[in-house]
């Protein structure tokens, strides 16, 4: 992973990809060996303009810059950070060719493309400041022999809390009560005639893992019926403590549910996953709350779902692609409870990813293995959840 092991690694990686997935390996073009010293560490963070001085730790922006530039500048790497990712004539793109590391996060993703990887002769790490890396075209990755990292764990406590929030927003029929107030009006009838108590009602996950799991916890005490699919069975202690059943399947646990929350990574296996069929076999009157990502949807069946009242309320941060266009269809479906990308970047969710990067930067100097958790692709290899 780090420079001593570069090359070594490397060479595993095109043992495993020319064995492994079969995939046509540009390796053999790339230098695989890294010069010690001084290194080019590229980061793309969203832009907080007069918001960065506003509160010291609001590390995650363009002008914070995880708070590292000082610690990187002084050990003699040059870090250059921008918001100008997309596009040809972007400030990301004139540092693809000569970069080491590129940092981004989920929040204002580097779309990281085979073609960039092609063209990145010297790069080696990809490090995700959050959780998700499907910015990145991890095949092309793993064929390149780069290794990805993000900081895992870092921001579950945000993303679950949020997701209990838009649930309530939702089944409370919130918003538009909101936005009374702010007109001048006064309604009760508007907002009563279809809102409802969480009590009683059944919930289901599609992904029970890290965000998942402590989304089932805090639900507990709301008394709900809780239900969870995955491809992985929970321990069976921990299933009783958190009080939820396995559906083993996703077919059969949907019709079932009043509110289905997406919990699982982007993968070649779940973009898409929600079109309009499977839409269709949920309950007239779900809630859907997805804070995992927006491709794993199908945008349109989703208006829809909106617009007939299949679907009662969509929730949720994550939109493809990002930033969404203003004349993203999202932004103007009935019953939404949607956001720009923020359910992970709370300022406790950017103490934590900001030292997961400092600490794997400094292993990477170093030459020392990253904690095996964060790894997304070592080796040639993809980390389980994005097979
Ligand atoms: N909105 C945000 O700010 C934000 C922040 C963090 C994470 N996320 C998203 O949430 C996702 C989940 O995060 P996590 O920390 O819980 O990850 P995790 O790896 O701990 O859990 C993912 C779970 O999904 C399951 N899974 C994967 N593919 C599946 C499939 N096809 N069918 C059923 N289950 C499947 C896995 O078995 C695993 O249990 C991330 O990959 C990311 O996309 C969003």
């Amino acid at each position: 992973m780090a420079m001593k092991r570069t090359a070594t690694s490397a060479i595993r990686a095109i043992l495993a990809n020319s064995t492994k997935s079969g995939l046509a390996s540009p390796i053999f073009t790339r230098d695989l060996h890294a010069s010690p010293g001084s290194k080019k560490i590229v980061g793309v963070f969203y832009k907080a303009n007069e918001y960065a001085s506003m509160n010291p730790n609001f590390v995650g922006c363009v002008e914070n810059a995880l708070g590292i530039r000082e610690w990187l500048e002084s050990q003699g790497h040059q870090y250059i950070v921008t918001d100008d990712k997309d596009g040809p004539d972007s400030e990301l793109e004139k540092h693809i060719p000569d970069l080491h590391v590129l940092i981004s996060t989920p929040f204002h993703p580097a779309y990281v493309t085979a073609e960039r990887i092609k063209r990145a002769k010297n790069l080696q790490l990809l490090l995700t400041a959050g959780i998700g890396s499907d910015h990145i075209d991890l095949k092309a990755a793993a064929a390149a022999g780069l290794t990805v990292a993000e900081v895992t764990g870092s921001n579950v406590v945000s993303v679950a809390e949020d997701e209990l929030m838009r649930i309530l927003i939702l089944m409370r029929n919130f918003l538009p009560g909101y936005h009374q107030v702010i007109q001048g009006e006064w309604n009760v009838a508007a907002i009563a005639y279809r809102a409802y108590d969480l009590e009683g009602k059944t919930i289901g996950t599609v992904g029970a893992g890290r965000i998942g799991r402590l989304l089932l916890q805090r639900l507990k005490p709301f008394n709900c019926n809780l239900l969870y699919h995955d491809r992985i069975r929970m321990d069976p202690e921990l299933e009783k403590e958190i009080g939820a059943k396995y559906q083993e399947d996703l077919e059969k646990m949907l019709p079932q549910c009043d509110v289905v929350v997406i919990n699982t990574p982007l993968t070649e296996k779940t973009k898409g996953m929600f079109n309009k069929e499977l839409i269709a076999k949920m309950k007239k009157g779900v809630i859907i709350v997805n804070n995992a990502r927006g491709a794993i949807m199908d945008t349109q069946a989703v208006v829809e779902g909106c617009s007939s009242g299949h679907i009662a309320g969509y929730g949720g941060d994550v939109w493809y692609p990002q930033p969404a266009p203003k004349d993203h269809p999202w932004r103007y479906m009935p019953n939404h409870a949607m956001t720009p990308h923020i359910s992970g970047t709370t300022i406790d969710a950017q103490l934590r990813y900001a030292a997961g990067v400092k600490d794997m930067l400094d292993r990477y100097f170093k030459g020392e293995e990253f904690p095996p958790q964060h790894y997304i692709v070592k080796d040639g290899e993809l980390a389980p959840q994005y097979r």
